[in-house]
């Protein structure tokens, strides 16, 4: 792969998508321990065929940004959240755990290697920050891996879902990404080979993603294939679906923060039945990637339920929008800790 320079980058027209950029961190747990850690400049791996990563997905992986402020200096979200959630997708996956302190760390290193890459402030583009863990060596029975690597990689991103904050449309799915105790809540490689099918077949259909249901009845909405869930009440209510099967989004929990302390709202953890849409003024998908993407209308059994509107962002979801995006680039002072300096 050829390495992408940051003159050749247009900051005010990103996708999302994969570019080399100069560097990335890298750490391999052999023995017991983590070593030979430190940046790296290949983006590519030479691993065992017998590695399981590749034959039984004994990998996980994390997904942050950092955020150009308006005077220049760049800054993290939440970073030691990300963090703590890798340790708990490794601890399903009998992988070693990344202490907090190395992950935060590694981050910075990558972000700050990289900065040239980080977009300018104002128009929403941030660096997209991948962190990955995966069993490598050989092994060809069920086991897991005595060796892993960790590495973090970026790139440069604007909107995940092509509408930005002007709302898209949704479609359930007839297919599950997780089982109701299986691994759902951690974020690991298999969940998303789960949805690419139903996923493609959501874009085929002219949808942004798929919202999928509960495993065990298809009852009640679980989450979209990249993000959480949310919808405001007709009573300005913040509800979001609580459920073992569904990914603990960094945002949602944000969210439920932000609609309680900013806007004085009540939230709520709950069942959303997807029989009973008529609660909700306003829906949208929330997650780093997504940051808030208001639901415009939602596809289920053929019938479309249009909530506030499939062309305008409600104002409940514009208002969270302004306060979480201002909080992540600097423009407004947020919770203790959530603002990381690099
Ligand atoms: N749900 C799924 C399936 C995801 O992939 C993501 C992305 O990380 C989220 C939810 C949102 O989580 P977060 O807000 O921590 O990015
Ligand atoms: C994220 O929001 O960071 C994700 O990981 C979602 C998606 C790109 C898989």
């Amino acid at each position: 792969m050829t390495k992408v320079t940051a003159s050749e980058i247009d900051f005010n027209n990103l996708g999302f998508d994969y570019m080399d950029l100069p560097y990335r961190y890298q750490a391999i747990y052999r023995d017991g321990q983590w070593q030979d850690s430190g940046m790296v400049e290949d983006s590519t791996l030479h691993i065992s065929e017998g590695s399981t990563v590749l034959h039984y997905g004994q990998s996980d992986f994390e997904g942050m940004k950092a955020y150009r402020t308006k005077n220049g200096q760049i800054q993290l979200f939440r970073p030691d959240r990300n963090a703590v959630r890798m340790q708990k997708s490794c601890q399903r996956l009998l992988m070693p755990e990344v202490p907090t302190e190395m992950f935060v760390d590694a981050v910075k290193q990558v972000v700050k290697a990289n900065a040239g890459f980080v977009p300018p402030y104002g128009n929403g583009a941030t660096l997209y920050v991948r962190p990955i863990m995966m069993g490598v060596g050989g092994v060809i029975g069920v086991h897991p891996a005595d060796e892993y690597i960790f590495r973090i990689f970026a790139m440069p991103v604007g909107n995940y879902f092509k509408g930005g904050l002007t709302p898209t449309n949704f479609t359930t799915s007839e297919y599950d990404r997780a089982a109701h105790k299986g691994t759902g809540q951690s974020k690991v490689g298999g969940n998303y080979a789960a949805s690419l099918m139903p996923g493609e077949e959501a874009h085929a259909h002219g949808f942004s993603d798929c919202v999928y249901l509960d495993p065990v009845h298809h009852e009640k909405i679980e989450e979209v294939g990249s993000a959480n869930f949310f919808g405001i009440t007709q009573d300005d209510v913040f509800v979001t679906p609580k459920s073992p099967s569904i990914l603990p989004s960094i945002t949602k929990y944000s969210l439920l923060y932000l609609a309680e302390h900013e806007l004085g709202m009540k939230t709520e953890q709950g069942d959303v039945y997807i029989n009973d849409l008529d609660r909700f003024k306003e829906a949208g998908a929330c997650g780093t990637a997504a940051v808030i993407s208001p639901i415009g209308g939602l596809e289920h059994e053929g019938k479309m339920h249009v909530f506030y509107s499939e062309t305008e962002v409600g104002p409940v979801t514009r208002k969270l929008y302004d306060i979480l995006t201002g909080i992540q680039f600097g423009d407004r002072p947020g919770p203790e800790g959530w603002v990381v300096p690099v």
